[in-house]
């Protein structure tokens, strides 16, 4: 396994997600949204747990998580994000709160009430942070309790949206697999190479996770055809083999 910790700053560029995403973005964000609702069972009275890896650090797995939250919460869904990269938090930094207490921290405290915050870019949009860092991340993520807690808190949000660590560095993502309803793989432009990417592939097929589709992130075409990025910018494209129902 590769060295993965926090050694890259994570610089926000004017905090230009959610609403203040340009056009092109949020219209490819509905698309995704309607691909997803369209590609997920719908289960009665609990929501839909939704997993986001990449094959590498920075494809934007978070950026897609916060992005993705934010586009199902603005359409009248609840929404909770978790910050399941315990190795590399960040939705703290994205929204300026306090890492801990979060998800680590339910697992030691499990019947306390969960760390949820409000986000500040939209009512029906909450979040658990990652909480303090553990010594042990991949057997929390893939343990029975994780279950649970995804679980209960699908029992009370439509759709549950956990970022996650990159499966070609660590086995935290695969291991928790097993528990989402569908998983999303980011493929970031000029930057994830396609063997990394199969082999991300490859090892999500072979734990039998439900690949929904890849988010291709961070292409945008400039200038006077600006408007013909509306379905490129991010593209996604529905792709259901290989995973169990
Ligand atoms: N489509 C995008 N447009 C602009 N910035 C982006 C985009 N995708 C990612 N970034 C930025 O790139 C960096 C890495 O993204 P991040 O989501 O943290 O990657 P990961 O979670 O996969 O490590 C962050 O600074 C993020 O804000
Ligand atoms: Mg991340």
């Amino acid at each position: 396994m590769k060295k993965y910790k926090e050694d890259v700053e994570i610089f926000i560029p004017n905090k230009k997600i959610g609403d203040k995403l340009p056009f092109a973005a949020k219209e490819a964000y509905n698309l995704l949204r309607t691909n997803i609702s369209f590609s997920l069972n719908k289960k009665e009275g609990k929501g839909n747990i939704i997993g986001i890896v990449s094959a590498e650090p920075q494809d934007g797995k978070s950026f897609t998580s916060l992005n993705l939250a934010y586009t199902l919460a603005v359409d009248n869904n609840k929404v909770v994000l978790i910050d399941g990269d315990m190795r590399k938090p960040t939705i703290d930094k994205y929204f300026e709160i306090d890492n801990v207490p979060g998800l680590s921290d339910i697992f030691t405290n499990p019947t306390k009430e969960y760390p949820i915050h409000k986000s500040v870019l939209t009512e029906k949009m909450d979040l658990i942070c990652c909480g303090t860092i553990p010594p042990n991340p991949s057997q929390l993520l893939s343990s029975e309790e994780m279950k649970n807690i995804l679980d209960n808190l699908s029992s009370k949000y439509d759709y549950v949206v956990i970022d996650l660590p990159p499966i070609n560095v660590v086995a935290d993502s695969l291991g928790a697999s097993k528990y989402f309803d569908g998983i999303i793989v980011v493929s970031r432009h000029n930057k994830t190479r396609k063997k990394d990417l199969q082999e991300a592939i490859r090892q999500l097929t072979f734990v039998q996770a439900k690949i929904l589709g890849i988010v291709y992130n961070g292409y945008a075409r400039e200038g006077k055809y600006y408007y013909r990025t509306k379905k490129n910018y991010y593209y996604y494209e529905e792709k259901n083999k290989g995973g169990k129902e």
